[in-house]
């Protein structure tokens, strides 16, 4: 049975990888849904896929969210990888401290002996504070160092799930409904073609940035997100995907 799971798991990812184009895909066992160990094989999966594509000097952007803090937790280095800088990708989405991309780009770059830079600004900027916040000089300075970063990896969210969490106001929340929003990503929303129907405002990583960055790794499991992952696939920004089987069978039942 031992065998068989692994050439299921195989199959999987041979599968999702040729339907969207990808470099690499990583199924783990299980569904993270209901398994907290499962989500954990899928943070250390995610671990190798990084460890892998970082250099000597790099600058990996990284989002929030429980699945990447699972992944913060369980990173390690041989030696200390002085040439990398961790950052956000994008400024407060609204999650609690554990969960924030500040606070997992500051626990990976000190798990491995790395470099770290934060940006603090809220989430759910006014149009007037953001505009004003893009002029202050600090902030436009570690704007360019995230523009920068070479290696993204980033979360997907199921999009009503991220709005909620966010505390996002009642029409928003409609307006996504009738757009269709079914995925979240580094603060985008996404209908099931992988069409963008959402921007929240904040600063960081622009959809126009992950296009140009040379390793996108996104990570996500659990059968819920099935759809939401097949959406963000579907916008075609992704290099790597680490999932899980739960989630991976129903991408593969969307293709
Ligand atoms: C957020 C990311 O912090 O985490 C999102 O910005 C992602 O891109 C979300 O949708 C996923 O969270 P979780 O807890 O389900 O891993």
């Amino acid at each position: 049975p031992f065998m068989g799971e692994l050439l299921g798991m195989r199959q999987l990812e041979e599968s999702i990888r040729q339907a969207f184009g990808l470099k690499q895909v990583i199924v783990v066992p299980g569904n993270s849904d209901v398994s907290a160990a499962v989500k954990q094989e899928l943070g250390q999966a995610a671990c190798k896929a990084l460890n892998s594509a970082m250099g000597k000097e790099d600058v990996v952007a990284v989002t929030g969210g429980s699945t990447l803090a699972a992944m913060a937790d369980q990173l390690t280095s041989s030696s200390p990888l002085k040439g990398i800088w961790f950052v956000p990708a994008r400024g407060g989405l609204g999650e609690s401290l554990e969960h924030q991309a500040n606070t997992i780009a500051s626990t990976m770059a000190k798990r491995l002996g790395a470099q770290y830079r934060l940006l603090h600004v809220p989430d759910l900027l006014s149009e007037e504070a953001y505009q004003s916040l893009k002029q202050e000089p600090n902030i436009q300075d570690i704007l360019q160092v995230i523009r920068q970063a070479r290696i993204v990896v980033h979360g997907i969210g199921d999009a009503l799930v991220m709005a909620k969490r966010r505390s996002v106001d009642d029409a928003t929340v409609q307006q996504l409904v009738q757009a269709g929003a079914l995925a979240e990503a580094f603060g985008y929303y996404f209908d099931r073609d992988g069409r963008v129907v959402h921007t929240m405002l904040t600063l960081g990583l622009r959809l126009e940035d992950i296009s140009r960055t040379e390793v996108v790794i996104a990570v996500a499991g659990g059968k819920s997100k099935g759809e939401a992952i097949t959406a963000v696939l579907r916008s075609g920004h992704e290099d790597i995907l680490v999932i899980d089987e739960a989630a991976a069978e129903e991408v593969v039942n969307q293709c």
